[in-house]
């Protein structure tokens, strides 16, 4: 057998959120939040505006401090690590402003990310996956297609090799057609570099197909999580919970409370 060299992972999980609760200015907007995502695993945060997702994405990417509970990053409490320090360890955030530097031309956007020494190689690898921006690295990103701009903020992510690819608001103000082309670079992006990744994403039934498990936000709360192939025979607990209709879902399932739908063994295969 060979010998493990990874740190130890506890749980196998490269991330693992315990009854975590954020927000701003001492007053939490998410509560007891859990999650885990495993290698190469594509879990999808779904809810309404201002369900808390983005805040859950600040608190794992060491944004903003949680207020009670745990984040492990591969077996280990992120307590204390800042955001850049939590990028060095392997945690990326596409945020969902996207964050470019409109001014500066697509390959120096990457040379930026990728630091001294490894640019060409990183350069080459995001190539691999978007060879859409091959056309684009010397024009300005401020210059780019909105579809363009987020195959580039993406690409300007995967240039660490992260561990944890997270992505918010993956569609916003994108055309079907290209969000059509992004989600199964973030397929490719898991099952290549088994990366694990988390995506908020607006269009539900895009993030379904694409994630092998969802989490559905209501109210700062996780209000139904499970395998998407189970969840979608659960589509109108689904747009309850979607839309933060927390009697409804209530209604649906004689209680508020989370909803935890079986994980197939196949989503739960060793990586
Ligand atoms: N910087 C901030 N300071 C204070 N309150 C904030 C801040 N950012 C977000 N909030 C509040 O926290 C709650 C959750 O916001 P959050 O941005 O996490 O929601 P979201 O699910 O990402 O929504 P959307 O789908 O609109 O992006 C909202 O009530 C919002 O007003
Ligand atoms: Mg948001």
């Amino acid at each position: 057998m060979s010998k493990r060299d990874a740190p130890v992972e506890t749980s196998g999980q490269i991330l693992d959120v315990t009854r975590m609760s954020a927000g701003y200015n001492g007053l939490a907007v998410v509560r007891e939040i859990s999650l885990t995502i495993a290698p190469g695993e594509i879990v999808a945060l779904l809810g309404s505006n201002g369900a808390g997702k983005t805040t859950t994405l600040a608190a794992i990417a060491g944004l903003i401090k949680p207020m009670t509970g745990e984040i492990s990053l591969r077996g280990t409490s992120t307590a204390g690590r800042s955001a850049h320090r939590l990028a060095r360890d392997g945690v990326a955030l596409v945020p969902e402003d996207r964050a470019l530097f409109h001014d500066l031309t697509t390959r120096e956007n990457l040379r930026v990310a990728s630091g001294r020494g490894r640019g060409n190689e990183s350069e080459e690898q995001v190539l691999e996956f978007l060879p859409e921006l091959k056309k684009c690295l010397g024009r300005k990103a401020g210059m780019l297609s909105g579809g363009e701009q987020q195959m580039l903020a993406v690409g300007r992510a995967l240039v660490g090799q992260p561990k944890l690819l997270i992505v918010d608001e993956m569609s916003l103000g994108l055309a079907p057609v290209v969000v059509e082309r992004l989600l199964p670079v973030l397929q490719d992006i898991a099952a290549k570099l088994n990366t694990a990744v988390l995506v908020v994403e607006q269009h539900v039934a895009l993030a379904m197909e694409v994630a092998s498990r969802a989490y559905v936000l209501a109210h700062g709360r996780v209000v139904l999580e499970g395998a998407t192939a189970d969840l979608r025979s659960s589509q109108s607990l689904i747009a309850a919970s979607y839309f933060g209709d927390l009697d409804a879902v209530e209604a649906l399932t004689g209680s508020a409370e989370t909803q935890h739908h079986p994980i197939e063994p196949e989503t739960a295969k060793a990586p």
